[in-house]
């Protein structure tokens, strides 16, 4: 049996057993043939084909699938539109797509079925490698396609209602991984329900990302007052025990649509708390103020978008352990049916590899996402292609690992220390969140007629 396979990523060497028992090795078989094996097998056979070029092939990938990211203004730190820019990077390129890096994509293939998947095809991951190969040739610029147009404003029209932050937040030069939460009032007479939610991030260079959580009671406000400047510090959440959340933004991240009938609460004069992530790579300091645009249900409600967790918050891992599993196991949400729309594993820096999965009542387990190579910087909400059944009486099983050992890049502790749950940069959370909707649930809110 295949013990373990390693791959590099970043230069690092991690270690990744990928096969725990018998029981889950048939779910692995197919993943065997990794891609990049398959490619370097293709290499190895297939006829010396005429080169790809920047002109025919490349640019086109390029739009496709990096270019939301890698253009002027974006987060991502180089351009990749031109010609020159990619010849530039070409060798960077041919190690990020090979090792899968890039586009940033973290759960393993085969194992949940999301939306938008930010994965190249294995062709399109064997034209860049061969393109780099033969010396990345830019052939005829006659056959390059019209350059993207990336629309500025708001992408689903104008929204109901725009929250932005208090004051804008300035953030100084080379300043990395500056967490900031900001409390945003909202003052509505009544509830309100959201269906979509746009992320303006104010200055695109520094977001890297957004979360979003709501807040009914003066937590949120008594956080703020005791820290100085606006907004407060806050890293692993937003420091209260939040009552839902309006979603969240990443670089490449599509604004989210609700399905019909279904709503996100926003209680009246709840607050919203922002949680940013921001990074400046540039000498001098920048400033962001951010907003979300709402857009407020035009049609019936029936469905309350829920989030529920499995977690694990007694645990601690041993300091210098490379591999430490924390597992855990919840049934019975609510005691309902219900269905999953969306899931969002969670950890910190020490976090290392996730996998989650639904065992029903009759015994058949269901891959829910599966992350081997956990980064905190990427960390994503994921959208089942299709709403995935849990019955009254799944399971939910969670398996963590972490490595607190000196040797990862991302330990925070020198030496590293015995870590347990909580907020900071230093402690560790094991949870999986699920954006679910209850079946049975009629709310039966219906607009005001005009
Ligand atoms: C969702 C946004 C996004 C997309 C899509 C994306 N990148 Fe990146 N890329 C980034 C960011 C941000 C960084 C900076 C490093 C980081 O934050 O991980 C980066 C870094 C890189 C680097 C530097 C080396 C590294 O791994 O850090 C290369 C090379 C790269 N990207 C190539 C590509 C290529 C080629 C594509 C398309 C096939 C692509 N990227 C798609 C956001 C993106």
């Amino acid at each position: 049996m295949v013990e373990e396979i390693l791959g590099g990523v970043n230069g690092v060497l991690w270690s990744r057993p990928l096969i725990r028992s018998a029981a889950e090795a048939h779910m692995w078989t197919r993943l065997l043939v990794t891609p990049a094996l398959a490619v370097l097998l293709l290499s190895a056979t297939a006829p010396a084909l005429e080169p790809p070029t920047f002109s025919d092939e490349v640019v086109r990938i390029l739009q496709n699938r990096c270019q939301t990211c890698h253009r002027p203004g974006e987060h991502a730190p180089f351009s990749l539109l031109s010609y020159r820019d990619a010849y530039d990077k070409k060798d960077d390129i041919r190690d990020a797509v090979h090792a899968r890096a890039m586009p940033p994509w973290k759960p393993v293939f085969g194992f949940g079925d999301f939306l938008e998947p930010r994965r190249l095809s294995d062709a399109e991951l064997a034209t860049l490698l061969r393109w780099v190969e033969a010396g990345a040739p830019e052939g005829d610029p006659a056959n390059l396609p019209p350059p993207l147009v990336f629309s500025e404003g708001w992408k689903l029209g104008p929204p109901d209602h725009v929250l932005e932050m208090a004051e804008p937040y300035t953030v100084p030069g080379r300043a990395s991984d500056v967490y900031r939460c900001f409390v945003i009032p909202t003052s509505f007479p009544e509830d309100r329900w959201v269906t979509k939610v746009e992320w303006a991030p104010g200055d695109r260079k520094l977001v890297h990302h957004i979360l979003s959580y709501i807040d009914t009671t003066s937590a949120a406000e008594a956080l703020d007052r005791r820290d100085p400047g606006p907004g407060y510090t806050c890293f692993g959440g937003p420091g209260f025990n939040p009552a839902g959340g309006l979603s969240g933004w990443a670089p490449g991240i599509q604004p989210r649509v609700m399905a019909d009938g279904v709503g996100m609460l926003l209680p009246k004069g709840a607050r919203v708390v922002v949680q940013m992530h921001y990074n400046n790579n540039e000498p001098e300091s920048r400033t962001d103020r951010t907003r979300a645009g709402l857009h407020f249900a035009k049609g019936p409600i029936d469905k309350r978008q829920r989030s529920i967790a499995a977690l694990n918050r007694t645990f601690t891992i041993p300091a210098g352990d490379r591999r430490y599993e924390v597992r855990a196991s919840w049934t019975d949400y609510l005691g309902r049916d219900l269905h999953a729309n969306t899931i969002t594993p969670h950890m910190h820096l020490l976090g290392r590899e996730m996998m989650v999965t639904a065992t029903y009542p009759n015994g058949l387990v269901r891959p829910l996402v599966h992350i081997d190579d956990w980064d905190f910087n990427w960390q994503g909400t994921y959208t089942f292609t299709q709403p995935v059944p849990l019955p009254r009486g799944t399971r939910i099983d969670v398996v963590a690992v972490f490595d607190n050992s000196a040797a990862n890049l991302r330990q925070p502790s020198r030496p590293p220390r015995p870590v347990s749950w909580g907020e900071g940069t230093i402690d560790e959370m094991a949870i999986v969140f699920l954006g679910v909707t209850v079946d049975a649930e009629r709310i039966g809110w219906r607009p005001a007629a005009k």
